[in-house]
């Protein structure tokens, strides 16, 4: 809300509603359910990174890099977030990178986090699979024992690639799935339907993974359709256009599967024209269970909490929509039940 000259007690009285709900998005304690941690990469970390390792940057400044964060597409982001992980090399980088995100969440209240990575990002440029785990799981270990956040590892198969590559990857992560909850979906949505890896997500649910995938992101509610169908997913990344099917939305709605829901990347990656016309209140209201996440904070503009702040700014949600939103987020999560219950009573808590 913006003011010019001296605001009315009605101006007034909003602005002190809008307030307490912005307090309230501060100390409420969240899930974070969608989370690239190569999108939580920073310029400055991406620089210091580029220097420890001896790797040359397209860009002049932290200043240039955050002026190249201007993007038309999903396609046009990948292609600037690909280039930036190319700075992650050795293990330590992998534990910097996740312990500097874990530290927003402390900063945020952010209690629990179900992290996506992406390893063919890395081992496709000759990194190994377990430097990647090794780094991320070391400091997810100490966010828990350090910082009190739980979490969950996701990892992602790259569905620009074939799915003999996402088996490939599967049999790395075969010795690590004590430290891994489930797989998913990312990458160039739009020509890479969910039914291209249908065996390799059979075969991680035969494991006893849990099943993600991004979907109606960019691409149409066929794909979210093939991704309950053919993928049999637990959650659904996005999500956005299963409003555009009626009979999808009411599917979704019965089933009670979750879509992690990101506005600010819906708001950079032109999903949404403005987030005033950003559909989460329209999810809610046809009985969807949204969630919201920061996707790739250091490349959209925020983490977790701005998420919910801009989405009070556009849409002026109300208190009992933010608590029904991290709500969702904790009963969507991967935790076991008795513990979403005690994180659910703690943001009633907090109502
Ligand atoms: N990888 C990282 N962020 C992504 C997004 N928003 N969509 C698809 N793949 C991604
Ligand atoms: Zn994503």
């Amino acid at each position: 809300m913006t003011y010019s000259g001296t605001p009315n007690n009605n101006d007034l009285s909003e602005y002190t509603a809008m307030n307490d709900v912005k307090q309230l998005i501060h100390t409420v304690p969240k899930a974070e359910l969608h989370m690239h941690i190569e999108g939580s990469l920073e310029p400055e970390m991406m620089f210091q990174l580029a220097q420890r390792n001896g790797i040359a940057l397209p860009y002049a400044d932290v200043d240039a890099i955050r002026k190249a964060y201007q993007f038309d597409c999903l396609q046009d982001f990948l292609d600037v977030y690909y280039q930036g992980m190319s700075v992650l090399v050795n293990e330590p980088d992998f534990y910097d990178l996740t312990w500097a995100y874990l530290q927003r969440c402390k900063a945020q209240n952010v209690v629990h986090t179900e992290i996506f990575f992406d390893p063919q990002g890395h081992t496709e440029r000759g990194i190994a699979f377990d430097t990647v785990i090794r780094g991320i799981s070391r400091a997810l270990a100490d966010g828990q024992s350090e910082l009190g956040i739980s979490s969950h590892l996701i990892l992602c198969f790259l569905r620009h690639l074939d799915q003999r590559s996402a088996q490939e990857t599967l049999d790395q992560a075969e010795p690590y799935l004590h430290l891994i909850a489930g797989v998913g979906l990312d990458s160039s949505e739009v020509g890479h339907p969910p039914s291209k890896f249908t065996e390799v997500f059979d075969r991680a649910g035969g494991l006893g993974l849990k099943r993600v995938a991004h979907a109606g992101e960019e691409g149409p509610p066929e794909y979210v359709w093939e991704a309950l169908d053919l993928l049999h997913i637990d959650r659904i990344d996005h999500g956005n256009r299963s409003l555009e099917d009626r009979t999808l939305v009411r599917r979704i709605a019965e089933s009670g599967i979750a879509l992690t829901v990101c506005p600010l990347s819906n708001l950079r990656l032109a999903v949404v024209p403005d987030l005033a016309r950003h559909p989460i209140r329209e999810m809610l209201n046809a009985g969807l269970k949204a969630t919201v996440n920061s996707d790739d904070p250091a490349y959209f503009g925020g983490y977790v909490n701005e998420n919910y702040n801009a989405l009070v700014d556009a849409l002026n949600l109300s208190q009992r929509e933010i608590i029904e939103l991290v709500i969702n987020g904790f009963e969507a999560s991967f935790l076991d039940d008795a513990r979403k219950q005690q994180h659910i009573q703690a943001v009633r808590g907090c109502a």
